[in-house]
């Protein structure tokens, strides 16, 4: 059967205090709607309905790439009135619907995918959770095991308060019947809402079977109303993805000081510091270290690089045993091939540096192309923008180039120059030469006996 999914997004969001819209909230860098979508989209369905209000145009503009269908719920008469508005648009009767929300980004394709095999043209299936504390949720009443309907806390008995299982409000149902049923929908409650649950007793009651299954960890559907849950499942997934990388042999020093905002490959032996924040794609080679307080993003580093701490790496290629900060920062476009030493308050933006070169403290180098075995001293600085246009400083193998030296770009320094210490370099300087650009230095004779009385 086709497989159709139903994503409600419209709520509010009060409970957030935010002006961006509650299912735009990043978890681990990617908004809640985002977690959701790419565990639909490992389901392969048909398409993708995503029933949508409050902050409407920021959802869909968020979301403008992605080949989803758009319902809009404009009044939110409850969870019952958006999966009408939804099935409005579904024309294959025999389907299968997901039901998901906007705000419960934890679930996983697996537990998805179980919950799909369990329904079929007879058959609803409900994912729900025992809980300690059930306040808030709706209660699964069964008679002899077999459900019978979802009872929401508000209109609840104090037998039913009692149930500890609840509707995590997941299911999987067959379109045509789910259409029947939503039409006898009232908002005859304590909240005055068309409860989407309501379809269980009307299931039953046309002699379909509710199963029920549940999720490997019930963390897995837990929703976000405010900071605080958000805040919560930020750390949950931080520690599956912390216990997925020690599983993978990763020594992390501390697996609660780590937070990975995209995805992390390693290779063996990699070691972690704390305080350490990986976005985007990121790969670590074999016998990478990390060192504390670490940024780094959408990067490639090789194999046993050392990064000292507080190093912030953005968009680069690192080669095999690089060494690399404390306090340095590779911007996008920097290619460091092997052996590369890069130290303390060093910038890097858009340049390639070759084989074994050093520059190794407070240093700015921008588009620039560095040979093998060069030796960038203290302070230099490529001269590369001059107002209008940035232009290339090309430094070729085996130049030294002195402390406090300025390479006014374009300019090429040949191969086994030295460049003389506070110099400020304006034309190519010729290979295996010394060349300099300093004011000679003079001593005054007798000055300090005219200025200085005894
Ligand atoms: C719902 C379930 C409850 C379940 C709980 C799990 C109903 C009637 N109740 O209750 O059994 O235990 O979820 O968290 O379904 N939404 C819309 N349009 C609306 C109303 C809601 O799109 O008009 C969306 C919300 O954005 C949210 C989801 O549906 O993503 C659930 O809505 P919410 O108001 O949180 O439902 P609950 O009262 O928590
Ligand atoms: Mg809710």
């Amino acid at each position: 059967m086709a497989l159709q999914v139903v994503i409600l997004a419209a709520g509010a969001g009060t409970r957030m205090k935010s002006k961006l819209p509650k299912v735009l909230q990043p978890l681990a860098g990617k908004p809640l709607l985002g977690h959701v979508l790419s565990a639909a989209q490992k389901l392969h369905p048909e398409d993708i309905l995503v029933v949508y209000g409050h902050g409407g145009d920021a959802v869909r503009s968020a979301y403008q790439h992605h080949s989803l269908l758009w319902v809009e719920q404009a009044e939110q008469l409850g969870t019952g009135h958006a999966a009408q508005l939804a099935m409005a648009s579904v024309d294959d009767d025999d389907a299968t619907i997901l039901i998901l929300y906007g705000d419960v980004p934890l679930l996983t394709a697996e537990t998805l995918s179980t919950l799909i095999q369990r329904s079929n043209k007879k058959t609803l299936s409900l994912l729900t959770v025992s809980l300690e504390d059930p306040t808030g949720y709706g209660r699964v009443v069964r008679i002899d095991d077999k459900v019978q309907a979802i009872v929401e806390q508000k209109d609840a008995t104090s037998e039913q308060l009692a149930i500890k299982e609840i509707n995590t409000g997941i299911l999987a149902v067959p379109a045509g019947p789910l259409k029947r049923w939503l039409q006898h929908l009232n908002c005859d409650n304590a909240q005055q809402e068309y409860y989407l649950t309501d379809i269980i007793e009307l299931a039953v009651g046309d002699g379909f079977t509710v199963e029920t299954c549940s999720p490997r960890n019930s963390n897995e559907v837990m929703g976000v109303n405010d900071k605080i849950q958000l805040a919560n499942l930020e750390r949950q997934w931080q520690w599956t993805q912390a216990e997925h990388l020690m599983q993978q042999g990763v020594t992390l020093v501390d697996p609660h000081r780590l937070d990975i905002r995209g995805t992390l490959e390693v290779g063996q032996d990699v070691f972690i510091d704390a305080n350490v924040v990986i976005e985007g794609p990121v790969v670590l080679g074999d016998g990478c270290h990390i060192g504390p307080f670490c940024h780094i993003k959408d990067a490639v580093l090789g194999c046993d690089v050392r990064i000292n701490s507080h190093t912030v790496i953005d968009s680069a290629t690192v080669g095999d045993n690089c060494i690399i900060g404390p306090f340095a920062r590779l911007r996008p476009d920097t290619k460091l091939d092997t052996k590369v030493h890069v130290g303390n308050f060093v910038e890097l933006k858009k340049s390639e540096v070759a084989h074994g070169s050093k520059i190794n403290h407070l240093a700015y180098i921008g588009d620039a192309e560095i040979g093998r075995h060069v030796n960038v001293g203290a302070g230099t600085i490529t001269c590369n923008y001059d107002g209008l246009a940035k232009h290339k400083t090309v430094i070729k193998e085996g130049a030294f180039i002195g402390s406090d030296t300025q390479l006014v770009a374009p300019v090429i320094v040949g191969a086994g120059a030295v460049i003389g210490a506070g110099s400020t370099i304006t034309k190519d300087t010729p290979e295996n030469e010394l060349t300099l650009s300093r004011s000679e230095q003079k001593t005054i004779k007798g000055w300090m006996k005219k200025h200085r009385p005894e």
